[in-house]
């Protein structure tokens, strides 16, 4: 089978409902990155951080996969499809995909701020300070903030680097390493960007598909 990469970013959660991050109106718009998304912010107001995670985890809570996430699953038929995702939504999992990759963490997920790989599954939204972890420490989004490592990265690399289609879906490719992915595809690779500004940016032997993610990837699953 055919390896298929999906390199997935907020846009492809926006028909869901969620917000995405340097859109019009997105959430950098209405939060300061500095305040609610870092580990300084942490450490300064961890009730900001916590308020801020839990109302994006209560909202998860209450929205749904969209039909582009639905048309990526139709794909693990004819391909070995990896999701690479930047999202912390669990979107894709619940419609369906089974191999999905968060590089910059899971907004269910919670940990000890105090190792990294005590991780939590939360059953509901909120999580408070006083919450902890089975080490005693506090509990804190098992979230990638602004100024700390990527690990998932060395992860992603080698898949993108066998990849035979990359489809490249609702992201700015403004956020580092993650934008830098695409350079490592191999030099055969069919590479697809779907985005409603996709020709805004003109990578070489990149198939631009100016479509929001669910019409945008229905079209295409139909004709891989
Ligand atoms: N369908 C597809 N793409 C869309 C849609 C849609 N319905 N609506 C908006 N978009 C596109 C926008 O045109 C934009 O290119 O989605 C992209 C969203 O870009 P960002 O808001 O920058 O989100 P993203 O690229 O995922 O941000 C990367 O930055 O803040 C950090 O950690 C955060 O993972 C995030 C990272």
């Amino acid at each position: 089978m055919k390896k298929l990469i999906i390199l997935s970013g907020a846009g492809m959660s926006a028909e869901s409902g969620i917000l995405t991050f340097r859109d019009m109106g997105g959430l950098w718009e209405q939060y300061n990155i500095e305040e609610v998304a870092s580990p300084i912010a942490w450490q300064r107001d961890p009730q900001l951080v916590l308020d801020f995670y839990n109302q994006r985890r209560k909202q998860l809570m209450e929205v749904e996969p969209n039909e582009g996430h639905l048309a990526l699953v139709k794909l693990e038929h004819k391909y070995d499809v990896q999701i690479i995702t930047q999202n912390v939504d669990n979107l894709h999992e619940r419609a369906g995909s089974s191999t999905v990759l968060h590089l910059h963490g899971e907004l269910m997920k919670v940990r000890s701020e105090n190792n990294e790989s005590l991780v939590h599954e939360m059953d509901h939204w909120e999580l408070m300070l006083g919450d902890k972890a089975d080490d005693g420490h506090q509990l804190r989004p098992h979230i990638v903030w602004f100024g700390e490592a990527v690990p998932m990265i060395e992860v992603a690399i080698p898949l993108v680097q066998e990849a035979d289609i990359i489809i490249i879906v609702g992201t700015s490719m403004q956020v580092y390493p993650a934008a830098s992915l695409i350079s490592y595809s191999k030099p055969d690779a069919q590479l697809y960007y779907i985005d409603p500004n996709a020709d805004a940016f003109n990578y070489p032997n990149l198939k631009c598909i100016n479509q929001k993610a669910s019409k945008g990837l229905t079209e295409l699953v139909k004709m891989l």
